[in-house]
């Protein structure tokens, strides 16, 4: 990472110790060691990947990026604010807050499920590069009874309201009956109410979309709706070897 050299308060603050008058605060009272020695100047300049910092006595671990799976519950915006309505970003702890995070790619107000969030710009903008073809799968339930030929019809493609075909999608039944059915659906792009228009189509309504999956991640069964977590190690590694080069050639839509 490399990064340049940064004032203790600026780091701490960034960590979650606190705003940065609080961790000024913090240092004046001797509770932060550099390098075994107590600093006392919060504008003291560290290198906070390579120098050793530690707050009562514990020894910190400094992180540029920061990467959450959130189930987002429905009812909240996927986005870093709003003049009047709840945001993902509304649902973390100041520790996670202060790293700044922002959703990867979008979910409707109404949908849940597995969101990520990052700071990590880079690997949020491969993520969403279409020509990594990143699957995304959502369990569905909608109104009236989905027929199998449905299936074949996502595969070859489905003409939205607007005239765009989609790209190649997976459709598995999983249980239909006149009322409604429930499916799993998966998708490589992300148009806009992309699994909304593709039922509209047949004329199914959506009912409920939740999605359960994206790339190589799951969304972890613990985590109730409006809560998350950070990645493990394992999944990261997962994560970024799923973007280390395009699976495929891009398909015409
Ligand atoms: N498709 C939709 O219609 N909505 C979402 O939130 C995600 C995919």
């Amino acid at each position: 990472m490399g990064e340049a050299r940064q004032r203790i308060d600026r780091v701490l603050s960034h960590l979650g110790f606190g705003t940065r008058k609080e961790v000024k605060a913090l240092v004046r009272a001797g509770r932060v060691r550099v390098n075994q020695a107590v600093v006392r100047d919060a504008s003291a300049h560290i290198d906070p990947v390579r120098d050793q910092l530690e707050v009562d006595g514990v020894s910190v671990h400094y992180r540029r990026h920061i990467y959450l799976m959130m189930n987002k519950p429905s009812g909240v915006l996927t986005a870093t604010r709003d003049e009047r309505q709840p945001v993902v970003t509304d649902l973390l702890e100041p520790e996670h807050r202060a790293f700044e995070p922002f959703p990867v790619g979008r979910l409707d107000k109404d949908t849940e499920g597995l969101l990520l969030l990052t700071n990590d710009g880079a690997l949020a903008h491969r993520l969403l590069l279409p020509r990594f073809h990143v699957p995304k799968v959502y369990y569905v339930r909608v109104s009236g009874y989905v027929r199998t030929d449905l299936e074949d019809a996502f595969q070859t493609g489905v003409r939205l309201d607007d005239g765009y075909v989609t790209m190649p999608a997976q459709l598995r039944i999983l249980q239909a009956d006149h009322a409604t059915s429930e499916v799993e659906v998966t998708l490589t792009e992300g148009k806009y109410h992309q699994v909304k228009r593709m039922f509209a189509a047949f004329g199914h309504t959506v009912l409920y979309l939740k999605r359960i999956r994206m790339g190589p991640l799951d969304l972890d069964p613990v985590l109730e709706p409006g809560a998350y977590r950070e990645l493990t190690e394992a999944e990261l590694a997962m994560l970024r070897q799923s973007l280390d080069e395009p699976s495929r050639e891009p398909v015409d839509g």
